[in-house]
């Protein structure tokens, strides 16, 4: 029982500089020999239970490779490159000192030995701590076998620790343009010196986030053989900022929404708690509480779900008219020692009535941008009554590291931590607001879903863009809907699907606006049931293929629950003026180049134009509501009336502009020579009343094409390709829809034109969605 022990390193306040490695003949005059650098311990990693999340002082590279074990911070696998990085203490002041010690070691005797130790001035473009987490770049300073290391310096250990273990500190005083760094591996328990190393770097190479690395080098495929292991973080010194409002859990965010049953529950409030993977030793549930007047009560416990590591509250019969104050709280219990209590507290919203109605949507993002900074400081800034994400809120790739297909258990973990960065960029946003978001097919870690209703992918050595069912394990899409929807109102019809996957289409009503919330693709077939003709199965790169031949009989769309539910919504008008269909994709084929400038498609099965007859019934089932949906997926903003018997007869969409785009698309109908009629009189190019390359019939308003990317400025690159977000105000007095569609780069609550891609802004009338058409 290790933690138990008393460790003698915690001891150990401060180091003096220079004389604990021997160099202080070679310090600036300027620094004092004997001044004190005040180390504290960051990790409380000896006290913690055992478990996944190693603490909201962290992030670990990537999360399921890190375990607390035995009071140990301990990778689990001897693949290279795996970090934990300090999230509340950065490098910033390079004028000032800094020191850090940690106790390292093998956990069993390596191979491969790559080493371990620092890692210093890791930063990205913008070096902000977040983004920091995710940087390549930084100083390596630890032990690698026989040797001390510091970028390429060297030196010799004086005696070879078994399994390296060592006690390694690091001093950095600053020299002219230089920091002298100073490193010593010393002996656990007798703190005898090992070996010691000195080099000097730029001053200014050391701004940055600090890090701990197992293996800096090492295979690059995971294996089972563990890494390291690392305790007793110190850190101190007036060159880090401590910043603790940067801590990030246990409670890592909040979702709710509030909608009206229209039944004995009244107003019911959702919300849930995403926490970390705290383990199953710590507290097993979470608090909520609100503030009427001064006082705070206490209003539910609810239990943590212990695969999606979530906590969600249903409140029924939830006073509307009134803002409240809530904060969710929970207790962090350790091996020994006092449990500490953390909070996250917010707003929730008064339900909007009288007013209009202020919809910030928003769709996709690629973390090339994260944490999408302009975006998700503007969405705050607009005051937003609901956000709405309508999927992408992370893509395979985010964090690094690849992606893990099964078994469950870590393709959950590898889901959750790519999870945890939309949670990490829009945490303010959702904070404050209600909020829907629904996934979709990178969500599920596909290239495209095709649901299949549920059933699992066959042939799976193939990829997962052009194929029906469900690649991952269905405890994974589970924990998906669940960490996505749990806050939502409850499913219209909550019966799983194949695999026993969830579902979790229904509505919500709030704010006189009643909305539908799809999974669009859930049921949707696969595109092996039609011939697209030779390489992949949903695309279409032949201008003169016959798209009608793929509009086979018994292929579905939103399938037969869904239709049921929209007839249902469509028609009841209870407790509400005007709707909104939420789902991921437009119901259209509103593209015509995919991935390049010139990637010319005709059509592409993933859009909602496909199958044809599917898309037109199911315009047929929500004309009647006269909603206007809003949709995402595209990375190409647009703003669309949908045709079924003849052109602009039924409701119009908008799909909004990414949060950051990766895969660009294109509208460019005009330089394809595709025929219209009807050009809106703003005369923009590649407008007007066209047939897609499915033959659906369609009227383009606008689009939002991107530039060619050029710039590397993760925000000037996103800017670039088009992204930015939607922002819909729905005025139910006017009965009225204005369409903004923002840029990434703006001020949105300024007016100007150039804020918005061309097109935008629109106002739509309510009955515009069944054909009465007042936009020319
Ligand atoms: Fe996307």
């Amino acid at each position: 029982m290790s933690d138990l022990r008393p460790n003698r390193r915690s001891t150990i306040k401060s180091l003096v500089l220079g004389s604990a490695a021997g160099f202080s003949a070679n310090l600036p005059e300027t620094a004092d020999a004997s001044a004190l650098i005040e180390l504290e311990q960051i990790d409380k990693w000896s006290r913690t239970h055992d478990r996944v999340w190693i603490g909201e002082e962290f992030w670990s590279n990537p999360m399921e490779d890190w375990r607390i074990n035995d009071g140990w911070a301990q990778c689990q696998t001897s693949a290279e490159a795996r970090s934990i990085h300090s999230v509340t203490r950065q490098i910033t002041n390079v004028d000032e000192s800094f020191a850090m010690s940690i106790e390292l070691a093998q956990s069993v005797p390596l191979k491969n030995d790559g080493g371990a130790g620092f890692k210093l001035g890791v930063r990205s473009d913008i070096n902000e701590f977040r983004s920091n987490c995710f940087a390549k770049n930084g100083i390596n300073a630890g032990i690698i076998g026989n040797e001390l290391v510091i970028g390429n310096a060297r030196a010799a250990l004086d005696i070879k620790p078994a399994n390296s273990h060592v006690i390694l500190s690091i001093i950095g005083a600053r020299k002219d343009g230089n920091y002298i760094l100073q490193m010593v591996a010393s002996e656990p328990g007798t703190d005898k010196k090992l070996g010691q190393l000195q080099t000097q770097v730029p001053a200014q190479q050391l701004l940055g986030n600090v890090a701990v690395v197992s293996q800096f080098s090492g295979p690059k495929q995971r294996t089972g053989t563990p890494g390291y292991k690392f305790r007793n973080w110190l850190a101190g010194g007036n060159a880090f900022t401590h910043n603790s409002d940067q801590s990030f859990g246990p409670i890592l965010w909040t979702m709710y929404t509030l909608s009206d049953s229209r039944a004995e529950d009244g107003f019911v409030l959702k919300l849930t708690a995403i926490l970390g993977p705290v383990g199953t030793d710590d507290s097993a549930d979470v608090e909520l509480q609100v503030k009427h007047g001064d006082a705070w009560t206490t209003v539910g416990k609810a239990e943590i779900d212990q695969d999606s590591w979530t906590a969600t509250h249903r409140i029924p019969n939830w006073d509307e008219t009134t803002e409240t104050p809530f904060k969710v709280i929970y207790q962090q219990e350790y091996k020994s020692g006092k449990p500490t209590v953390h909070e996250w507290a917010g707003t929730i919203l008064p339900n909007p009535i009288g007013r209009p109605f202020r919809l910030a949507a928003l769709t996709c993002q690629n973390d090339y941008a994260f944490p999408y900074a302009p975006v998700a400081e503007n969405v705050v800034k607009m005051k937003p009554d609901m956000l709405y994400f309508s999927g992408d809120q992370l893509y395979e790739n985010h964090g690094g590291f690849g992606v893990i297909r099964g078994p469950a258990k870590p393709a959950i973990l590898n889901y959750l931590r790519k999870y945890y960065q939309f949670g990490w960029g829009f945490g303010e946003a959702m904070r404050h607001a209600p909020t829907v978001v629904i996934p979709d097919d990178h969500d599920v870690f596909h290239g495209n879903i095709w649901g299949e209703s549920g059933a699992a992918m066959k042939d799976l050595e193939r990829g997962t863009s052009s194929k029906g069912g469900y690649r991952q394990p269905a405890e994974m899409v589970n924990v998906v809907h669940h960490t996505h929807c749990s806050h939502h109102p409850e499913s219209f019809d909550p019966t799983p699907v194949k695999q026993n996957i969830s579902v979790y289409y229904g509505d919500l009503v709030y704010g006189d606006v009643s909305f539908a919330i799809l999974g669009d693709r859930q049921f949707k077939s696969g595109p092996e049931h039609v011939d697209t003709g030779p390489g992949r199965a949903d695309h279409v790169p032949d201008q003169d293929f016959d798209t009608n031949t793929l509009d086979k009989d018994g292929l579905v769309l939103f399938g037969d629950r869904q239709e049921l539910f929209l007839r249902e919504w469509a028609n009841d008008w209870r407790g509400h003026s005007m709707k909104v269909l939420l789902s991921q994709t437009v119901l259209g084929g509103a593209a015509t180049h995919h991935g390049g400038f010139k990637g010319y498609l005709k059509a592409d099965l993933d859009s909602g134009g496909w199958p044809q007859t599917g898309r037109d019934r199911a315009v047929d089932i929500i004309r009647p509501s006269m909603a206007l949906h809003i949709n995402g997926d595209q990375h190409l903003a647009s703003l669309i009336q949908y045709g079924v018997e003849k052109q602009r007869d039924s409701n119009w969409s908008f799909c909004t502009p990414a949060i950051a785009v990766g895969y660009p698309r294109w509208w460019r109908a005009d330089d394809m020579n595709m025929p219209h009629k009807n050009r809106p009189k703003h005369g923009l190019a590649h407008t007007g009343e066209f047939l897609d390359g499915l033959g659906n019939k369609m009227y383009v308003y606008s689009v939002g094409n991107p530039d060619v990317a050029t710039k590397r400025p993760r925000y000037q690159r996103a800017h670039q390709k088009g992204s930015g977000f939607g922002f819909v105000v729905i005025d139910t007095d006017r009965k009225t829809y204005t369409l903004n569609a923002y840029r990434f780069l703006c001020d949105p609550t300024d007016d100007a034109e150039k804020n918005q891609f061309p097109g935008w802004p629109l106002v739509i009338h309510q009955d515009e969605n069944k054909g009465k058409n007042r936009v020319r």
